[in-house]
Formats: C-alpha cells, structure tokens, sequence
C-alpha cells in the first residue's frame, strides 16, 4: 500500500506486488502448517500433503497454502512468467541434486565399476516407473525421449506395401515424418484426418477415427494429448474399435504420462513412447518405450542389439536401451522425479493443472475478441491450451509477450485440408502463482481491445524463431 501512495507503480509492478503478497501470505499459511522443506526436498511436501489428506483432488487443487509449498521445491527462475512447460519442464530441486550426486559417484571412478554397482538402482527404478505406468518393467525400456520411443515403433513395426497408417494433423511433426518416410521408400500409406479446435465432444473424436479407418489401416498413431491445443484423446475407445479390426495402436503420450493420472490397462494399447523430462520432471534426455508382451519380438531396436541382450527372454526390452555409452546419472534420478511424483499425489497433481489452466482459459474465453483452441471440459484437457486474438498474428502476440512483459508462452501451427490455425500455446506448471495468469490475461486482454503497439502490428514472423 504505502508503495502504491509514494509513487505509481505500473500494472505489471503492481500485479509483481500483489504476488510477492499472496506469495507471503501462503508461505505464511504453510508455515503455520509447520510444512518448510526437509533437506531432501521431500519431505515438506509429504508434509504439506498429509494436512490436506482429508480432501478430494478437486478442492486440493485449490489450496494455495500446498501448492505454495511445492513451489518452494522448485529453483525457477522468478525473473520471467514461463508457460511454456509444454517444451519441457524445469526438474524439482529433489531431482536436480540427485543427478549431481549421481554424475559425482559416476566420476569418482572406473565408468564400467559404476555401471556395474548401479545395476540394482536401476532395476528399482525401473520398477517404480512401471508400478506408475501400471505395466511390467519388461515391458518398458528407458530410453533418451519421447522420439527416441516413437520413432522405434514407427520405424520397427511392420507393414507392406499399400498398408495404411492412420493419423492426424496435429501428430507431432517429427512421428509423421518418420511415416512420410516410410510412405517414399516402402509404399505403406499416411492417412492424416483434421481435427476441430476444440471438437465438440470425445465422440466427435472417436466418430473421425472411425471414418477414417479403412481395411488396409494397419496401425493409428495418436496423441493422448495433442502438443498444439492440449486435447485429450479418448486413447480407451479408440483402441477398442481399432483392436476389432485388426489395427494396432500407438500412443504419444510425451504430454500426458505425468500430466495425467492413468495406467496403461485405461487405454489398452499396444505401444506407448513419452518423454520423462515433461510433465514427469526427471532429468532432460529421459523418456520411456512400453511395448505390449506379445510385440516386443517384432519390433526391430532402432540401432540394433547385441545377441546376448536380444535373447535373454527377462530383458529384452534392453535391447532398446543398447544405444553405447552414457550418463547413468540422468536415468537414476528418474526415482526420485516418480517420487516426488508420488508425493504430490498423480491425481491431485492433474486437478491443479487443470485448474491453473482453467483460471486463465476461462476468463480469456469469455472475451469477445480472444478465442481459445481448447476446450475446459475437464475430460477434454488438463494443463495445456492455446490461445489467438482476433486480427493479432500469434507469432507477433507470442514475441510481444516475450519481449514486453517476459511471458515465455509457444506458437502452435496446425495446417492442412486448406485450413490453417495458429495460435498462442500457454502451459503453466505446479509453480506458477495465480497471479502470474491473471496478469497474462491482462495482457492478452489489453492487446484483444486495443491492439499492440509497432513492431509487433507489422510484424514479420520468422519461423526460426520459434520452436
Ligand atoms: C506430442 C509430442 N510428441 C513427441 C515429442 C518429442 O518429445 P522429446 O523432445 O522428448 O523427444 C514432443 C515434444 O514436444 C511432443 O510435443
């Protein structure tokens, strides 16, 4: 207050203000709750979420006394409002420190002695990724990334000439061209569908796939969630209907394991590639293949595997991970990013980033100027939307944003059947104050009424710029 009588402040001052308020005001609150951080970074969580144990996921979600607390075990850079987490997602202190103390161990010594003596570490791990995924761990490999998973299926599984593949528009680009490459070299066809932005309902989802599907499609490729507006797929029943024709199915999900709260027996597919430096927050260079039982032995590794690895029958998922030498470190510390995963609570995790994205989405999405891409269905997404003004290039809004006011958001792009949407992809994350989206919508609202100012009007978009 007495900063506001002595001298003006801007809005952006203010709003910056009011959040170190509500920061101290939560903190305080937490506190009070005796929840400050143990040294391993764990433990205040667990502490934090033992004193709203009695709450759905739902009200959790609103507790800003927790989720101030778990903001604490996060070493983000406060000088910028990041809501690009879609991109990847900064790990929690926890998961930083262990893989410094694992790269340290590794160091010491012999590579080869290390390896050897983190052979159980890394079985455990291993287990506890699948005990969260709800699978076996032989049916899991860890791999670099989300690519790295998909593209050994799409590149490994099977099909002959004039076989289909179906898929959509919004499959992320580097999955498609693997298919358009197969579609040159071997004769196999891509079939991609459009996708309304938002559908209507996740019927209209399963009717598209349903029309689209033809005697030659062999395998869909679909995303659990899109990496343009953030849909949800209804990965359960498209499944269903494509396992009774025959058709297999695989499932990027680089933005829902983590995000969401499921088990692989909820979707009922035959191969799942994520990324685990996404909304799982473990090291960068960590993802995870699932390739159900009966498919493992067809499925070539996308570097080929020594015999030893592709004939033990307990580890022949292994043979996906035999990429030559690497850090150990990135991968072990994957445990501690599923348990601090654990300590939050999956479910309670989805409900705060569902509700952190509707407090934006909806506010913006009653403005006659903005339109928002995504549904608030909460079937229909959880923490990703995107977002375009009215006559405002999204490009140029994306870099005003940046330049301007330092909101680090994405440009998404989505092209084809001559249609052609862009817009503004906002992904906050568990750290991201309320305040911090109320002054994007601010921005974004200003910019709806009255335009934004030059460069950014007569902006030339350079793509190179943007992811
Ligand atoms: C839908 C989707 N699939 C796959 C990937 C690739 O993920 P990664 O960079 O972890 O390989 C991304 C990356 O953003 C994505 O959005």
């Amino acid at each position: 207050m007495q900063l506001e009588k002595d001298a003006p402040l801007s809005r952006k001052e203010r709003l910056r203000t009011m959040e170190r308020r509500d920061f101290l005001k939560t903190a305080g609150a937490a506190a009070g709750l005796a929840t400050f951080l143990g040294s391993d970074g764990l433990h205040g969580v667990e502490a934090a979420v033992e004193t709203i144990a009695g709450l759905t996921p739902q009200q959790a979600a609103r507790e800003e006394a927790l989720w101030a607390e778990v903001k604490q075990s996060f070493t983000i850079h406060r000088g910028l409002i990041h809501l690009d987490n879609g991109y990847t997602c900064p790990t929690p202190s926890v998961v930083t420190e262990a893989v410094v103390r694992y790269i340290r161990e590794q160091e010491q010594g012999p590579y080869g002695l290390f390896v050897r003596e983190a052979r159980d570490r890394r079985a455990t791990v291993k287990k506890s990724l699948a005990r969260l995924f709800g699978s076996s761990p032989e049916e899991i490999a860890i791999v670099r990334n989300a690519t790295e998973a998909l593209k050994t299926i799409l590149y490994g599984i099977p099909l002959k000439p004039g076989d289909e593949v179906l898929t959509t528009m919004q499959d992320y680009g580097s999955m498609v061209s693997v298919l358009k490459n197969r579609e040159k070299k071997e004769g196999i066809k891509l079939v991609q569908v459009w996708v309304p932005t938002p559908p209507k309902s996740m019927d209209e989802l399963v009717e598209i796939y349903e029309q689209a599907m033809t005697p030659k499609t062999k395998v869909i490729l679909v995303s659990h969630v899109t990496y343009t507006t953030g849909q949800v797929f209804p990965i359960k029943r498209i499944c269903d209907m494509a396992h009774q024709r025959g058709i297999e199915v695989v499932v990027d999900g680089a933005h829902a394991f983590g995000q969401l709260d499921f088990k692989v027996s909820d979707l009922g597919c035959d191969y799942y590639g994520t990324s685990l430096h996404k909304w799982l927050y473990a090291p960068k260079g960590t993802g995870m293949l699932y390739i159900r039982k009966e498919h493992i032995e067809k499925i070539k590794p996308l570097y080929g595997a020594s015999t030893s690895r592709r004939s033990n029958a307990n580890a022949r998922m292994r043979k996906y991970e035999s990429v030559g030498t690497q850090s150990e470190a990135p991968f072990l510390a994957i445990g501690e990013a599923v348990a601090f995963h654990n300590a939050i609570g999956p479910k309670r995790k989805e409900e705060r980033l569902r509700y952190i994205k509707n407090h934006w989405a909806e506010r913006l999405g009653r403005h006659p100027n903005i339109n928002v891409y995504t549904s608030t269905a909460p079937e229909m997404s959880c923490c990703i939307a995107s977002v375009g003004i009215k006559n405002v290039d999204p490009s140029a809004m994306q870099d005003y944003l940046w330049e301007e006011h330092q909101i680090l958001t994405s440009r998404g792009f989505y092209e084809g059947e001559g249609n052609e949407l862009q817009w503004v992809r906002v992904s906050p994350n568990l750290y991201t104050p309320l305040s911090d989206l109320d002054y994007f919508c601010e921005v974004m609202e200003d910019a709806a009424e009255s335009g934004i100012p030059e460069p950014y009007r007569s902006y030339e978009p350079d793509p190179r710029r943007f992811r």
